[in-house]
């Protein structure tokens, strides 16, 4: 394989992370998908008198996550026989494994600075010294993760932002920190173009970097102004998507698709990094916002728990609407 990328680890077996897995293994990459392991059982587990040592019990969570990508309508694969190219571990068990063979890892955990920092900091002790090291956040500054970490590291870690669902989403923003090595950055652009046949940005690292600086305001802005003025969800989304020519990516449908518990944490990192009083206020809509607030309490946070704004349905072939 050209560019010296043959084998790859995605850490976070989420929304993203499992659907980037699953587009590597359409562009003929073999990945190792990871999450973490549970810490309670579930009654189902229990009644079974498994324990937490239990393997099953120990990769519930990667592959649940690998399950929602694997079934996922729109499909995340080419074809199904392609998940036979990405293995299930976990980070306890398997990181030497799947983390030591690898020519890229990717960090799509959740949206938090502290929990991002602590797995680069694992990542600078024991990835091979040749691998690149990227970070799938949404908006957190890339020089932010990369602080205290060894010069080897800092060379080779960038920003990878892939867009929500990878395999139809063209774009890839590509985000270098000070000093990230330029020959780097050239071969994750020339690969992710060549390989994986997106279309490259590089973006400077600045909060959100291009895409999401527009797309979080244009959500929250609406959220705000839609639930003020009294119009429904169903309104908006009609205005915003079908009307428009992008009823999949309407306001409300995107935000169950990009994750409810996603957007606020998005928004909440975004927050203190705008200078200006004026365009910070536009993000407190989700931060107080009372129907998101009810949808976060009950665990209905879009897609990824088949509820959202909306209640996915299911028709006769499988396909989610
Ligand atoms: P998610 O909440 O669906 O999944 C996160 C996964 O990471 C969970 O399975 C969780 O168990 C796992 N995890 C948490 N801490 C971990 C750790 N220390 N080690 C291993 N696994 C861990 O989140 P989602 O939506 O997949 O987002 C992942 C990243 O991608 C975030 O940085 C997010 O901002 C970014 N992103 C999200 C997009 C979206 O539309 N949801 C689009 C583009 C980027």
């Amino acid at each position: 394989m050209p560019y010296g990328i043959e084998r790859a680890t995605v850490i976070g077996a989420g929304t993203m992370g499992a659907a980037i897995a699953g587009h590597l293994a359409n562009a003929g990459i073999p990945v190792t998908l990871l999450d973490i392991v549970p810490t309670e059982l579930t009654p189902e587990e229990e009644a079974a008198g498994l324990t937490l040592e239990h393997p099953q019990v120990r990769n519930r969570i990667v592959r649940a996550g690998f399950e929602r990508m694997v079934n996922a309508s729109p499909s995340n694969l080419f074809s199904k026989a392609l998940a036979a190219r990405i293995e299930l571990g976990n980070v306890e068990d398997d990181w030497e494994r799947a983390v030591g063979r690898s020519d890229w890892i990717i960090e799509a955990i959740v949206e938090r600075p502290g929990p991002k920092q602590a797995l680069m900091a694992r990542l600078d002790a024991t990835a091979p010294a040749t691998a690149i090291i990227s970070s799938n956040t949404s908006g957190i500054p890339i020089h932010i993760l990369a602080q205290d970490r060894s010069p080897e590291f800092k060379r080779r870690f960038l920003g990878t932002h892939f867009f929500n669902p990878p395999r139809y989403l063209h774009l890839l923003e590509v985000i270098p920190h000070g000093e990230t090595d330029p020959a780097v950055v050239n071969r994750m652009r020339q690969f992710a173009e060549n390989v994986l046949g997106k279309g490259v940005v590089v973006c400077k690292d600045t909060p959100n970097f291009i895409a999401n600086r527009l797309l979080t305001f244009i959500q929250c802005d609406i959220l705000e102004y839609a639930i003020q003025e009294g119009y429904t969800v169903e309104e908006v989304d009609l205005l915003t998507g079908t009307l428009l020519g992008r009823p999949r990516t309407a306001t409300f449908r995107l935000n169950d698709v990009i994750g409810l518990d996603v957007l606020v944490l998005v928004t909440e990192n975004l927050y203190p990094m705008i200078p200006h009083d004026e365009e910070r206020e536009i993000l407190r809509a989700p931060l107080g916002s009372a129907v998101l607030k009810t949808l976060l309490a009950h665990d209905l946070l879009g897609a990824k728990r088949g509820q959202g704004f909306y209640k996915t349905v299911v028709d006769e072939q499988g396909n989610k609407h």
